[in-house]
């Protein structure tokens, strides 16, 4: 079958001929219907994620795919590489699937899984938020971005949300998409200050999602600290998650000592085990739910599998997802 095949770390993944899985021990074998690229499987093959390091090569990438099953049920399902999910056909354990609703196309329902389950855990999770409180989602442009943007306002009734980044164009969208307010990143730095403390002035940070990291993190967190003794305590949830603009900040001492900031992060090794079992029984049949009724929507570009070569070296339109589908 073909298959995105990734060869060697650093370099993009090829359309090629891949081994044609064999249905084992309850696992079947089912057509892909859509296979969504992501940065984890971007950094991943490049070599810049954490877990580059454990990548058999070669090996077919993409880690989950809206898959038909040998009995026509259109159902979400996981893959792991060598036998990745952006090929022709995947072995899934049937059990471990999740319907999805007819009124959802199969774009909308390969792209949103990895972000709404990251966007929910970061809201619930690490953020804590609660009904009312007001969130800054730092990189809202992005497509995790404009989904926690739509899951804080929808889901958990953030009372404001905040998206700041640099496509001015796609923060016109997440206003649409439930933006109370947005921040343009833009070279100066002071207008972005200005604006940061203005919103947190008028309704202070609860919670922070930050998929940015680098300067704007930092102005976020000098936003944040108070430059008075007297200063009044107001906890805010800063929640680190992607590193878009920089993987590393200057963070002052004295700016945690000054505010009631709490610094968290949310990936893999962040959320309790215990907590993933979540995502299969309640977050992901919520989402889609959500995206059935038109609570939430997903911004996709549909790409045949041939041309992943060619999807791997351009970039996408600024919060728009990738879906990869078989050429038939
Ligand atoms: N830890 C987790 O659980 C988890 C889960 C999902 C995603 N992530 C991470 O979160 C980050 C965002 O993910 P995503 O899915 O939203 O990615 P995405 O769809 O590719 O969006 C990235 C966004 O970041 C913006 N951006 C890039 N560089 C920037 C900069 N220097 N300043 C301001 N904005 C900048 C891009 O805007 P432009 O169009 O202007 O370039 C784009 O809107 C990635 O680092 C990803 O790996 C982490």
């Amino acid at each position: 079958m073909k298959a995105a095949v990734l060869e060697e770390l650093g370099q993009p993944p090829r359309y090629a001929e891949a081994e044609e899985p064999v249905p084992t021990d309850g696992l079947v074998v089912a057509d892909v219907r859509a296979a969504a690229v992501k940065n984890i499987e971007r950094a991943l093959a490049a070599g810049s994620h954490y877990g580059s390091g454990r990548l058999p090569l070669p090996c077919v990438l993409g880690h989950d795919a809206v898959v038909a099953l040998p009995d026509g049920r259109r159902v979400f399902a996981g893959a792991t590489p060598p036998g990745g999910a952006m090929a022709e056909r995947l072995l899934v354990d049937p059990e471990q699937t999740l319907p999805i609703p007819d009124s959802v196309d199969d774009a909308s329902a390969a792209a949103l899984p990895n972000a709404a389950a990251s966007a929910w855990f970061a809201l619930e999770y690490a953020g804590q938020i609660r009904t009312g409180q007001s969130v800054l989602v730092l990189g809202g442009t992005g497509v995790t971005g404009s989904l926690a943007v739509q899951l804080a306002k929808r889901r958990f009734g953030a009372g404001k949300v905040v998206a700041a980044g640099r496509n001015v164009e796609r923060l016109g969208r997440i206003s649409e998409l439930g933006a109370d307010a947005t921040i343009e990143l833009g070279p100066a730095d002071e207008p972005v200050a200005a604006q940061l403390a203005r919103h947190h002035a008028e309704h202070p940070f609860d919670v922070v999602l930050d998929y940015l990291w680098g300067k704007p993190a930092e102005h976020v967190l000098r936003t944040l600290a108070n430059d008075d003794l007297a200063a009044g305590f107001h906890r805010t949830r800063f929640v680190q998650i992607g590193e878009m603009a920089g993987a590393t900040i200057e963070l002052p001492a004295a700016t945690l000592r000054s505010a009631g900031i709490e610094l968290v992060g949310q990936g893999g090794g962040s959320v309790p085990r215990e907590a993933f079992g979540r995502i299969r029984s309640e977050i992901l049949p919520a989402v889609f739910s959500m995206l059935a009724d038109g609570t939430i929507a997903a911004d996709t570009q549909v790409r045949p599998l041939s041309e992943v070569t060619d999807v791997w070296t351009t970039r996408a339109p600024s919060g728009v997802r990738v879906v990869l589908v078989p050429d038939r």
